[in-house]
């Protein structure tokens, strides 16, 4: 047995606050120390992971489940050495997976950890039973803000579940959308200010991106805005993220 895999969760209680497109750029900044990095669709009923990396597939999370399909064999690699383990869009009964198939895809998702040296699960907005059992089910999680106070509410009703029923004490901040890194530094402070004084939760600030327009363009592009030859704050804001990370991967003996 190889080194466990380092395992995160990019979650948060709002959506549209920028999950998807942190979770696709760190692992993408990530792949430039060589790790083996693979992001796990967890957006089970709304998946688009897969759209970020122009990818497409025919295989995804429902195969593993529904026909027992060998997971290794789910994943497409948009990059060397980063494979996307994609899931479904229009499929009400991915959304909240019942406890017989949580634990089998729980085991299938193990078995596929050992082949990377770090994994990020994109998981849905709120607190559904996929998105808490994700949670429960890796090392550590990270959490999305964005200054709007809907976002700040949500996260700290995330944020509040997982910590009184799931045991997840530790949270990592990624402050998304603000105009400049002083902002950042404010709605983490606000947030902790709140989240710290009634939840027993010890909080870090990972880092701050800033609102940038190269992000929306390498959506429509289909391709990560790390990886552009025209670099704004918003990667070089991950790519700092990304170095902070670094070093609490170890490397995998397991290969791909
Ligand atoms: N730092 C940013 N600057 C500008 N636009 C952003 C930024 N982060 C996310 N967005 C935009 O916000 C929208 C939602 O992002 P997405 O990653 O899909 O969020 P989520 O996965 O949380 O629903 C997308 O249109 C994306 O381009
Ligand atoms: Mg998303």
């Amino acid at each position: 047995m190889g080194t466990p895999p380092f395992t995160m969760c990019i979650t948060s209680g709002k959506g549209g606050v920028g999950k998807t497109s942190l979770a696709v750029n760190l692992g993408a900044a990530l792949t430039r120390t060589d790790r083996k990095v693979l992001i796990v669709d967890g957006d089970l009923g709304l998946a688009n992971v897969d759209i970020f990396f122009g990818l497409s597939v025919d295989t995804n999370i429902l195969d593993i489940l529904a026909n027992g399909s060998d997971p290794l064999a789910c994943v497409s690699f948009p990059l060397d050495n980063l494979g996307v383990l994609p899931a479904t869009s229009g499929v009400p009964e991915m959304v909240a997976l019942g406890p017989g198939d949580q634990d089998k895809l729980g085991g299938y998702l193990q078995c596929l950890f050992d082949h990377f040296d770090l994994v990020l699960i994109d998981t849905a907005a709120g607190i559904g039973a996929s998105v808490l059992w994700f949670n429960s089910f890796v090392g550590d999680n990270l959490v999305v803000l964005t200054p709007e106070p809907t976002a700040i509410t949500d996260a700290y009703a995330l944020v509040k579940v997982l910590s009184t029923e799931h045991r997840r004490h530790r949270f990592e901040i990624v402050v998304n959308q603000v105009a400049d890194t002083e902002e950042g530094a404010r709605v983490f402070h606000q947030f902790q200010m709140v989240a710290g004084s009634f939840l027993d939760v010890d909080l870090n600030h990972l880092g701050t991106v800033v609102s940038d327009p190269l992000v929306g363009k390498a959506v429509r592009r289909q391709k990560p805005f790390v990886l552009a030859s025209h670099f704004g704050p918003a990667a070089q804001a991950v790519r700092r993220i990304a170095a902070d990370l670094d070093p609490r991967v170890v490397t995998a003996a397991a290969s791909v």
